[in-house]
């Protein structure tokens, strides 16, 4: 029970790895509020996770900053405090700079880099106020290295990474602890939607399983549990880091 007593706010709860997050978390003892654009998808998911504990959930788009205000003070009216946030919303991006065209350019890095900044900007005086917090941004191993044909998803997990450092030697004076999560390929509905995508979907589907050198994808609930870690007081001292679990890929 690593998070007893603790209420956590987690953003695109209600599919892949937030869900896998929001679950994880439930079974280590916190009260959980999801958040997510898909309302039909967040009740669902809801309604499925409420045996493992306290779980609610709030529809919103986290590139809005009213939506994100909304998810904030939702989860301290329901449970009166916001210890943990993970930022995890999301969308994929495969598309060579030539045929990358503006609304996806603007889609990619508003949802991936302006909806964190919504939210933490959000929840900085709630956790001020009741003496500090943790924060957790969704990186990725394609903010590390660059990735063929993925420019602006690349860009935005690059920027994903250096957000966090920036707020987070900004914030440890609050006693705000911000990491960011850096998982390889995982198995999630955005994983397909990258495939299907791609200008040729096969070729990317047998390049992703054989993509990192344990040669195979990662599971969320695997990467569920670096985003426990650093939830936890396990990770008491790591403050702007980059937890990489991407089966060796940025390794070689
Ligand atoms: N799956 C992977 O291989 C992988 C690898 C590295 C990093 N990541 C990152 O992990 C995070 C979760 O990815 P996933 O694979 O679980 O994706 P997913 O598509 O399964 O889930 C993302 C969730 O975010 C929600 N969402 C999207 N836009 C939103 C918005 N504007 N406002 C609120 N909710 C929104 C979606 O409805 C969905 O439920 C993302 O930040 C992704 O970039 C994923």
């Amino acid at each position: 029970m690593r998070l007893a007593n603790k209420t956590a706010l987690i953003s695109g709860g209600a599919s892949g790895i937030g869900r896998a997050i929001a679950e994880v978390f439930l079974q280590a003892g916190a009260a959980v509020v999801i958040s997510d654009i898909n309302g039909l998808m967040l009740k669902a998911t809801v309604e499925e996770l409420s045996s493992l504990g306290k779980v609610a959930g709030v529809t919103g788009d986290v590139r809005s900053m009213a939506d994100a205000m909304k998810m904030v003070e939702r989860t301290v009216e329901l449970h009166g405090a916001i210890d943990i946030l993970v930022c995890n919303a999301g969308i994929a991006s495969v598309m060579p700079i030539e045929q990358l065209e503006e609304d996806e350019w603007d889609a990619v890095l508003t949802t991936n880099v302006k909806g964190m900044y919504t939210l933490v900007k959000s929840v900085i005086p709630f956790m001020k106020a009741q003496g500090g917090g943790k924060i957790v941004t969704l990186g990725s191993e394609m903010g590390i290295v660059a990735v063929p044909e993925s420019p602006a998803y690349n860009a935005s997990k690059g920027a994903v990474i250096m957000f966090t450092k920036s707020i987070a030697i900004d914030l440890i004076r609050y006693n705000i602890r911000v990491n960011s999560l850096c998982p390889g390929i995982t198995k999630t509905p955005l994983l397909q939607t990258e495939i299907d995508n791609s200008i040729d979907p096969e070729k990317t589907a047998a390049a992703q399983a054989s993509w990192a050198p344990i040669m195979r994808v990662a599971d969320p609930h695997e990467i569920a549990q670096g985003a426990l870690f650093l939830a936890s007081d396990d990770s008491s001292f790591a403050v702007g880091s980059c937890l990489v679990m991407d089966g060796g890929f940025t390794a070689r």
